[in-house]
C-alpha cells in the first residue's frame, strides 16, 4: 500500500509536474494525484455554484452523473497525458489546511514564443466568498510571472460572475474585449481580462514560494540561464 504523500513523491521522480508546488500563507497548489482526484469529484458533487445559473462558458457542471465524474477524470487525465511544451494545462488542486477546496488551472499555447498564460478556477461552494479565490489566483500568477517569466496573463468571466470579475479587478487585470458564447442554449457574453507583467510587478507579493520548478523547466520550455 502506497501512502498518498509517498505516491506523489514517487510519481514526481518520473513526472516532475507532480513535484511542482506553489504555496502562500493560506493555500497550496499542486497537481492532484489520482486519490486527490477522487476528493475533487466529491467536492464537485457537493456543488460548485447555484444550479440556477452557469458561471462557466463550457457548462461542464450540468452533465448528469455518472457521466460527469467520468468526464472530469478524462479531462484531468487528458491534460496530464497530452502535456507538450507548445500546449499545456497545469490543473492544480488547491489545499487549505490539508483539505482540498478546488482547482486553479494555468494553461498556455506556444508559451516559449508568446509568453502568455490563461487561468481558470473553481472552489467548492462551502469555500467560496472567503478570499480563497483571490489567494489562489495570486499564487498561480506568481508561478506564471516569477516562475515562468510570463509577459501577460488572461482570464475570462461570463456576464454576472461578480466573484470572478472582482478577483481579476483587484489583482490589476484590465478589460480586453468580449466574446459571445452559447451557454445553456442562449447567448452569453464572456469578458476577457488581461494582466500585464508590469502591473503584476508593481504589486508582486513576497510571501509566495515555488518548489520543484527546476525539474520542470524542460516541460515549460524554459531556457537555462
Ligand atoms: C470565482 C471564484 C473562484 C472566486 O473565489 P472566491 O473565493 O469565492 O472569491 P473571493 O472570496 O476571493 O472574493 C474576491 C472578491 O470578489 C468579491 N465577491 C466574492 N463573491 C462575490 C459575489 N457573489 N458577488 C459579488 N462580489 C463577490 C469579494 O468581495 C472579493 O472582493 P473584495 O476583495 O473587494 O472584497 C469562486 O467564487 C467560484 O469558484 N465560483 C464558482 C465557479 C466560478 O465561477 N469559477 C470561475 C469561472 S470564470
Amino acid at each position: 500500500l502506497v501512502h498518498r504523500s509517498d505516491l506523489r513523491a514517487r510519481l514526481a521522480v518520473h513526472q516532475p509536474l507532480f513535484g511542482l508546488k506553489v504555496s502562500t500563507p493560506r493555500v497550496t497548489l499542486q497537481l492532484p494525484t489520482d486519490p486527490d482526484l477522487l476528493d475533487l469529484l466529491q467536492l464537485i458533487d457537493g456543488g460548485v455554484h447555484d444550479p440556477s445559473w452557469m458561471p462557466f462558458s463550457i457548462p461542464w457542471t450540468d452533465t448528469p452523473q455518472p457521466e460527469r465524474d467520468r468526464d472530469s477524470l478524462a479531462y484531468w487525465w487528458r491534460a496530464r497525458a497530452s502535456w507538450s511544451v507548445d500546449d499545456w494545462t497545469w490543473n492544480a488542486a488547491v489545499w487549505v489546511d490539508d483539505e482540498i477546496v478546488g482547482v486553479q488551472a494555468l494553461l498556455a499555447t506556444d508559451f516559449p514564443v508568446l509568453g502568455e498564460v490563461t487561468t481558470g478556477s473553481w472552489l467548492g461552494r462551502a469555500y467560496q466568498g472567503k478570499g480563497i479565490g483571490r489567494e489562489m489566483r495570486s499564487a498561480i500568477l506568481h508561478l506564471a510571472f516569477e516562475g515562468l517569466g510570463a509577459r501577460r496573463a488572461h482570464s475570462g468571466y461570463v456576464d454576472g460572475n461578480e466573484a470572478s470579475r472582482r478577483v481579476s479587478e483587484v489583482l490589476g487585470y484590465v478589460p480586453n474585449g468580449t466574446k459571445a458564447r452559447a451557454v445553456r442554449g442562449t447567448v452569453t457574453q464572456e469578458f476577457d481580462v488581461v494582466l500585464e507583467r508590469a502591473t503584476w510587478e508593481a504589486r508582486r507579493r513576497t510571501d509566495v514560494s515555488i518548489a520543484g520548478l527546476e525539474e520542470c523547466r524542460g516541460l515549460f520550455g524554459l531556457v537555462r540561464d
